[in-house]
């Protein structure tokens, strides 16, 4: 068989379309090419660099005719750092991208096609948004240490002295943690062997609160030479307000480990949301953009069209924000979520709110669902935010005997969303509409709130 198109040959195509990965598409005959940096509508000439039995890849030679999307990327690490993959893309273009990822899966791949999709929310300034930042340490072949992130689809690092989509304090904290590190000489981890001790470092930090947690993350079971970091973190810092210790002896990408110790002040930091103040420990998640989660929750509360007489329950709740902004409009607000810290912050979060009619619990959302429904709880309105993989299949059933009138249904995967949601469809559910909210400028990933209502 003849190949569409051959490996180190050059050749030249229209960009019709994004991959998920922002790559551009080009096809040749229905075969198509993915070449990174690519953007759609541009006539560009490309080497083929892979060929496989279903697509190829591509790498970009020269652009013949430029998207007037195309933009210079700003930061000066673009072109080697695996952290933003869109910065060569002008923000209303990548908010439109965005927009068409949600049409193409639930339009074109699935049959939604009554369904409202609006237009991305965005960010007026979309810089500098990331409250918290897992910055890997690694020894380059010199001896020095780096700290920084990732190439792209590599384990070896950019050493960075700033980052564009993370808290500018952040980058002060990270330069100076790399001469503390290098004054103490301090035993760095190496992967390959699984072998040494600081792996990663993690900044924490309040939108609205100045407040910083810094957690050294080891592959010991101790963080040597932990007095003096303590004493040079509070010399040199102001707002930092806790520092941890989280070990983690896998030998795996999972950053953090189970066990966790406060080795300087508090066990958390604080965050305001509207007029909500939320606890943070450091194995909770707690969404890395405030400010777009403020317009995520009100579109989700928006859909919610709660009047004061619903029982709502909050599945994977995290520390308990959704619930507590739904407690004023609800009659009673159940919380689950998995991880036991969390669900502390969330009865302190409450208390704090003075929140009297929510329950929060910990568990497996499928476990605890089931539970209250043997308990009789019988909810009008359920939301749902899980993590990446979407639902698990025994809480959608569950779901579907509750028949709640209406479920608001956030993701962060919209091709789990999407396989979720035809389970929906089957059980008599219809999906009104969706919004996508841009929580990740700059990277491709895509947040979602869809409006679900029993037909
Ligand atoms: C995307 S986060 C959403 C958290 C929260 N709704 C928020 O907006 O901050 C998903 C949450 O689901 C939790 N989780 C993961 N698997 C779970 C499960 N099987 N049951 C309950 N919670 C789970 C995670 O720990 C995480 O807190």
């Amino acid at each position: 068989m003849t190949n569409v198109v051959n490996k180190n040959e050059t050749y030249t195509g229209q960009v019709i379309d994004f991959t998920h990965e922002g790559h551009g598409v080009v096809k040749f005959d229905r075969f198509p090419i993915f070449v990174p940096n690519a953007i759609k509508d541009e006539t560009i000439e490309f080497k083929v660099i892979k060929v496989k039995k279903q697509f190829a890849i591509g790498k970009l030679l020269t652009i013949k005719e430029k998207s007037q999307d195309r933009i210079e990327a700003p930061c000066e690490y673009y072109k080697e750092c695996g952290g933003c993959q869109l910065q060569h893309l002008s923000y209303t273009a990548q908010l439109e991208m965005k927009k068409e990822q949600v049409v193409n899966l639930f339009q074109r791949k699935s049959h939604f096609e009554d369904t409202v999709i609006n237009n991305t929310i965005g960010m007026e300034n979309p810089w500098h948004y990331r409250n918290k930042s897992q910055i890997p340490v690694q020894k380059n072949r010199q001896g020095e240490i780096e700290l920084g992130f990732y190439r792209q689809r590599s384990h070896t690092l950019v050493d960075i002295n700033h980052c564009m989509i993370q808290d500018k304090k952040h980058d002060q904290i990270m330069n100076k943690l790399r001469t503390m590190l290098e004054q103490l000489n301090m035993n760095i981890y190496n992967e390959q062997k699984h072998k040494g001790e600081l792996r990663h470092i993690i900044l924490r930090s309040g939108y609205y609160t100045e407040d910083t947690m810094i957690i050294f993350v080891t592959n010991t079971k101790q963080l040597s030479h932990k007095n003096k970091i303590i004493d040079y973190i509070t010399n040199e810092f102001e707002n930092v307000v806790s520092i941890k210790h989280n070990i983690n002896q896998e030998k795996s990408n999972v950053i953090m480990g189970k066990t966790s110790y406060t080795i300087y002040g508090k066990d958390t930091i604080e965050d305001q949301l509207a007029e909500y103040q939320f606890k943070i420990s450091d194995t909770s998640f707690y969404q890395i953009n405030p400010q777009q989660t403020e317009k995520l929750y009100n579109k989700a509360l928006e859909y919610a069209q709660l009047d004061g007489e619903q029982t709502v329950i909050d599945a994977y709740c995290g520390i308990g924000t959704i619930g507590t902004y739904m407690s004023q409009k609800a009659k009673h607000v159940y919380g689950v979520e998995i991880v036991e810290e969390a669900i502390k912050n969330a009865e302190e979060n409450a208390k704090i709110n003075h929140v009297e009619n929510a329950t929060w619990e910990a568990g497996k959302a499928e476990d605890i669902i089931l539970k209250w429904k043997k308990e009789g709880i019988k909810p009008e309105v359920v939301m749902v935010d899980p993590p990446r993989k979407g639902c698990d299949q025994t809480f959608i059933e569950t779901l579907i005997e509750l028949s709640p009138k209406r479920i608001v249904y956030i993701s962060c995967n919209p091709a789990t969303q999407v396989r979720d949601v035809e389970i929906l469809k089957e059980a008599g559910y219809n999906l009104k509409e969706i919004t996508p909210v841009d929580m990740f400028p700059h990277t491709t990933h895509v947040e979602t709130v869809a409006l679900i209502e029993k037909n």
